[in-house]
């Protein structure tokens, strides 16, 4: 039996997914596994039997990873899961960018009591007018869960999509539609678009990426939109380029003191995420990391640890260490197993920065003194018995 302690609501349907196995604790002390969301953790001590924290969504910077590797509990995120929520969003926003959708709909509100408005509008509605997206290209910038659904929804909207991503994964590139032009480099992308949409993570290396420079090299009247985290655009550059018509229109789910009632701005209230889909897909995903990280030692989407995969645990025990990443370590188990008179019928090892990870099948019962043992190594972090 395991027992769980959810820090924020979580979706009952991702806790459907925990089977009568699991219960529910209200004390965070007693729990094996902690579900999150946005619960600031920083200060929160973490009980020895504690085993996992699972993320339910994709930003962990509510949770003191290092702290969480040092005491042995994997944090698991759930990247992916929201993503079709924020390609949605983006969709809406290159069409709420093409016309004046936003400035029309208050406009009619103005004449809530007035009995002319049908003919009135006939008149004024030119104000509003634009374009359409249909045979306009659109540069992806960063095509991982996010932008590769954007992408490939843009061609079927009849746009012609230009993808940059240096790094771009195995998995996303079998995922992107071979209609996407490939831009080798990011200006490339920057001098062919009417739209450009940012997805990539916030890092040394990428924030402020969209400056007055990077602006510079684009089409005049260019839509920038920016769902993904606002230290990616210098803020004080979007404004200028806002006020001078260089940039026709800055759509960003990041409200900041800087952008917020510039002309030409559409600030959404950080709802990429905030659909009932992202919800129950980010905590189903969470139930099933935990579930195979507890049942079988399996580690998927950690973002502390390597993930390490053995498939479903067989008849015989498992044994699952968590320790540091430093020499010697699968020689000192073996070590132990081997004076126990123990056989080792499978063995993964999998090491991520200074933490590693090792999972052992093993052919009979072990004894009681065994976890023990390989606790007293230097460098083991947490031992389990499956
Ligand atoms: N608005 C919201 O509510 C919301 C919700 C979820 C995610 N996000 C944001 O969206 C971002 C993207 O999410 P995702 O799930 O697609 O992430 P992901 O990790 O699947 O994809 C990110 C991609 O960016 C690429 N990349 C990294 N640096 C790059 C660079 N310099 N140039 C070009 N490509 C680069 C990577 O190779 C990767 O393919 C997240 O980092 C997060 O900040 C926002």
């Amino acid at each position: 039996m395991f027992k769980y302690h959810c820090l924020n609501p979580i979706s009952p349907v991702g806790l459907g997914q925990l089977d009568e196995n699991y219960v529910n604790t209200d004390q965070a002390e007693d729990a094996d596994v902690i579900l999150v969301r946005s619960a600031k953790m920083h200060e929160m001590e973490f009980a020895p039997g504690l085993k996992a924290i699972a993320r339910a969504g994709a930003g962990v910077n509510n949770i003191p990873l290092d702290r969480c590797a040092e005491q042995g509990i994997v944090v698991f995120n759930t990247p992916g899961a929201n993503a079709n929520g924020v390609k949605e969003l983006v969709i809406a926003g290159m069409l709420l960018a093409a016309r004046d959708i936003i400035g029309g709909i208050n406009w009619v509100q103005e004449y809530e009591e007035d009995g002319d408005i049908a003919k009135i509008t006939e008149k004024k509605k030119k104000a509003f007018a634009g374009t359409e997206i249909s045979g306009k290209k659109l540069g992806v910038i960063g095509l991982g869960a996010i932008g590769v659904l954007v992408a490939n929804a843009a061609t079927h909207l009849g746009m012609e999509v230009y993808g940059y991503d240096p790094y771009v994964s195995v998995d996303s590139a079998w995922r992107l539609s071979r209609n996407i032009h490939h831009a080798k480099t990011v200006d490339e992308l920057y001098k062919e678009c009417d739209y450009i949409t940012i997805h990539v993570p916030a890092t040394e290396d990428t924030k402020g990426m969209i400056d007055k420079n990077a602006i510079s090299l684009m089409k005049q009247g260019v839509v920038i939109l920016n769902l993904s985290r606002d230290a990616l655009v210098n803020q004080e550059d979007i404004v200028d380029a806002l006020v001078s018509g260089k940039v026709h229109c800055y759509v960003t789910d990041f409200p900041t003191k800087e952008i917020v009632g510039v002309k030409g701005a559409i600030v959404i209230p950080h709802l990429g995420a905030s659909t009932e889909e992202s919800e129950d897909n980010c905590a189903k995903m969470a139930a099933e990391e935990i579930r195979d990280f507890l049942e079988n030692g399996n580690i998927t989407h950690s973002v502390n640890f390597p993930d390490c995969d053995m498939g479903p645990k067989g008849e015989g025990p498992r044994i699952t260490i968590l320790h540091k990443n430093i020499p010697n370590m699968l020689g000192q188990f073996t070590t132990i197993l081997a004076d126990k008179g123990i056989n080792i019928s499978l063995m993964t090892n999998k090491s991520r920065k200074e933490y590693a990870y090792t999972m052992i099948d093993v052919d009979a019962e072990v004894p009681a003194d065994l976890k023990e043992k390989l606790e007293g190594v230097d460098g083991v972090l947490k031992v389990r018995i499956l």
